[in-house]
């Protein structure tokens, strides 16, 4: 979408021609999945795919939000002394979460404004449209309020809104990739001391293909919080012996020597799946590096497999796109990305075969769930920004 056509549409809603422009990405994540609420490591990239927002300030405390993904809606106000969640409000609550916690950060939002918003990411796609919008609303305020915020706070200030005001206990993965990403890069992160590195995102002859199983999942409704307290139920029964502050912490060598302290099958194969996947995320990161990409392939397929069965996020929809792709001839590897239970899975595919893939993919998964699948080829893009002020 250009800027232009954002501008224009600002202009007929709110009857003002001052907005600027802004950007937030989406991500998808490579490797290391539901590692980063245990102290783990994520290996996620933006793509160009995203979140836009036109602003300008206004001279009352009105806040007044429109957007085109949902026109029918029209506009929806609130004031800056009523900062509290109401589902009727809808996708405006992440407005006034922002708002809420800027201000609680010492950043006071005191006038109103108006902002119009246009989003390019499939909702409830697992490509963080959320978090998106967040940091969206994050570096907007940012410029129309002349806030100087390093960029790590906004994105923990993100991640709280998610987590308090919207209620998704989620980890920092997704804000962080959104707001730290650089075009052709992936970031690999250590979530436990926010150490980070880019790393080129070269593929060689292969691209990044985003398989959407258009199953919409709701994370507040999904079982990611139960995931969640699982994995810390076993890392508390660990820590009778050991002493750790998080799963992230143990190699697969003492995890291995002391899980039966777990003493329950289910919850062993959770910390399994986040000690395993920890490990994968190193090497995966280290093959990347190197331009082994069958490596980098085969612990992409690794990683689905213990989401499949030791960390149970699947389902239907993903594996079928997994599996059929695995099969494929120019697949080097697959998996799901995100949280699970529906949204994307990804495939690193030769440049040559992606229609094939596509096309095969596409066939078995409508015949086995009945209804079609979406693929895109990600581009990994920049993080959020001012596009035009
Ligand atoms: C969601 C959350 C992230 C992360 C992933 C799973 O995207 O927002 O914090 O936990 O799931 O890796």
């Amino acid at each position: 979408m250009d800027s232009q056509t954002l501008k224009e549409k600002f202009t007929e809603v709110f009857q003002r021609e001052d907005g600027k422009v802004f950007f937030a990405p989406g991500r998808i994540n490579l490797i290391g999945e539901h590692t980063d609420y245990n102290g783990g490591r994520v290996f996620p990239c933006a793509i160009t795919n995203g979140t836009y927002a036109v602003a300008a300030l206004r001279e009352d405390t009105t806040v007044r939000c429109y957007s085109m993904n949902f026109d029918e809606v029209g506009v929806i106000s609130f004031e800056l002394s009523e900062l509290v969640n109401r589902k009727e409000d809808s996708w405006t609550n992440f407005v006034k979460g922002v708002i809420k916690y800027l201000g609680e950060a010492g950043y006071t939002v005191d006038k109103g404004f108006d902002i119009l918003i246009y989003g390019n990411i499939p909702n409830g796609s697992g490509l963080s449209s959320s978090s998106s919008l967040e940091l969206l609303v994050g570096v907007t305020l940012e410029h129309l309020f002349n806030f100087d915020i390093d960029r790590v706070e906004l994105v923990k200030i993100g991640q709280r809104v998610e987590n308090h005001f919207i209620g998704v206990n989620s980890g920092i993965m997704d804000q962080f990739a959104i707001g730290m990403a650089a075009k052709e890069q992936a970031i690999y992160l250590d979530t436990n001391t926010l150490e980070y590195e880019l790393v080129p995102a070269e593929f060689g002859d292969n691209v990044v293909l985003i398989m959407n199983t258009k199953k919409r999942r709701e994370l507040v409704e999904s079982n990611y919080n139960e995931r969640r307290s699982q994995c810390e139920e076993a890392l508390r029964r660990l820590q009778s012996e050991l002493d750790i502050k998080a799963l992230g912490e143990l190699s697969v060598e003492t995890f291995e020597a002391n899980r039966h302290l777990i003493g329950d099958d289910v919850l062993e194969r959770r910390a399994k799946h986040a000690v395993y996947e920890n490990e994968r995320t190193k090497l995966a990161k280290e093959a990347l590096t190197s331009g082994d990409l069958e490596r980098f392939g085969q612990l992409l397929n690794e990683s689905h497999i213990s989401l499949r069965d030791d960390y149970e996020v699947t389902g239907l929809e993903l594996d079928t796109l997994v599996h059929t792709a695995w099969e494929q001839p120019g697949v080097l590897g697959a998996r799901m990305t995100g949280a699970g239970m529906g949204g994307c899975a990804i495939a690193l595919v030769n440049k040559d075969k992606v229609d094939a893939v596509q096309t095969e993919v596409q066939a078995v998964y409508e015949q086995t769930v009945g209804y079609p699948a979406e693929f895109y080829v990600a581009q990994v893009g920049d993080g959020a920004r001012a596009l035009e002020v």
